[in-house]
């Protein structure tokens, strides 16, 4: 990125934080990836138009990231400017049932919100790290129910810097996808519905089983991105993996969980070509034995 450029977006943002060649490491829940050339905290709608004005009249590469939370982010790096929406997106509303959320709101904040409203739904969505904006995306969940479900409508600004609502029917969820992958926009309000009210301690119980459940089957205490591939539709992708004997494999500083296979885990500063090696490792056994083409869950970036 030029200097005339790095000066502008300086000149230009007052109350959001800018840095450059910033470590993407620092902002993934894998503790890996290079530098971004220009990475910004942005603070308000008004910023957000600016920096997106600029990277479309520039040509500039623009990537927004929520909680880093699902990335495999390369070692080399990713070229032009990465957002990551803070604190000014980071608030909550209730209307009623309704409820009126910004892209930054850590899903963990959002479930807690919903249950001290007495609102039932986003039981689903317990132990899910990151944020809102994110998983609306990659329409996280659980297998059987996910964020997609509760959307309302979706507010959105284009790289015109122009606001637009998409409400439900214009919008498409499916396992793990969500039509928002093929959008250019940035997410900038969400409203939820279709949640219920109900007793805060049924509520509470049914997260406890929930998390109770994933610290039972899933690693904690080294970084992940969560599940690396999404299951194919006859089975689970860790039952296929653990079948196949690829549990505690590992390549450099990168290792298949011993307790869940479709964990990847940074058990010793992993490169993001560890990563990649073992994913391919892991393509290409599966297919072999099963004759299945696993797919990532998580996102190449860079
Ligand atoms: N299992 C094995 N070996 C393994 C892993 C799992 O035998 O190595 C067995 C478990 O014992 C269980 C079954 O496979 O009987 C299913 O396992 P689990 O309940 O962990 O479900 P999953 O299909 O592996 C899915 C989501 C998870 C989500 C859990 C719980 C996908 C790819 N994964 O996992 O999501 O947390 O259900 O709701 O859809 C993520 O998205 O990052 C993620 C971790």
């Amino acid at each position: 990125m030029n200097k005339k450029i790095k000066e502008e977006l300086k000149k230009i943002l007052t109350r959001s934080k800018v840095s450059f060649d910033e470590p993407m490491y620092k902002h993934t829940s894998l503790r890996i990836g290079g530098p971004a050339d220009a990475f910004v905290l942005v603070e308000g709608i008004d910023e957000l138009k600016k920096i997106l004005t600029l990277a479309r009249r520039k040509d500039i590469p623009l990537f927004t990231i929520g909680g880093g939370t699902n990335l495999l982010v390369n070692d080399r790096g990713i070229k032009g400017i990465v957002l990551k929406l803070g604190k000014s997106f980071d608030r909550i509303k209730f209307r009623g049932n309704k409820v009126l959320a910004g892209p930054s709101v850590p899903v963990a904040k959002l479930l807690k919100e919903t249950v001290r409203h007495n609102l039932s739904g986003l039981e689903c969505m317990a132990g899910i790290p990151g944020t809102l904006g994110g998983a609306i995306i990659a329409n996280a969940g659980s297998p059987e129910r996910a964020i997609g479900d509760f959307i309302s409508s979706v507010k959105l600004m284009t790289p015109y810097g122009r606001i637009m609502t998409r409400r439900r029917n214009a919008l498409q969820f499916s396992y793990r996808y969500s039509s928002f992958k093929n959008e250019r926009g940035v997410i900038v309000g969400v409203v939820l519905n279709s949640l219920m009210k109900r007793s805060r301690a049924i509520i509470e119980k049914q997260i406890a089983f929930i998390i109770e459940k994933r610290r039972k089957n899933q690693p904690a205490g080294f970084p992940s991105a969560g599940c690396i591939f999404k299951n194919p539709p006859i089975s689970s992708a860790g039952v296929l993996i653990d079948f196949a004997g690829l549990k505690g494999l590992k390549i450099g500083g990168a290792q298949i969980s011993k307790k869940h296979a479709n964990f990847i885990l940074n058990v010793n500063s992993a490169k993001s070509s560890d990563v990649s090696k073992l994913i391919e490792k892991v393509e290409r056994k599966i297919y072999d034995l099963f004759r299945i083409e696993l797919e990532l869950e998580v996102e190449n970036v860079g």
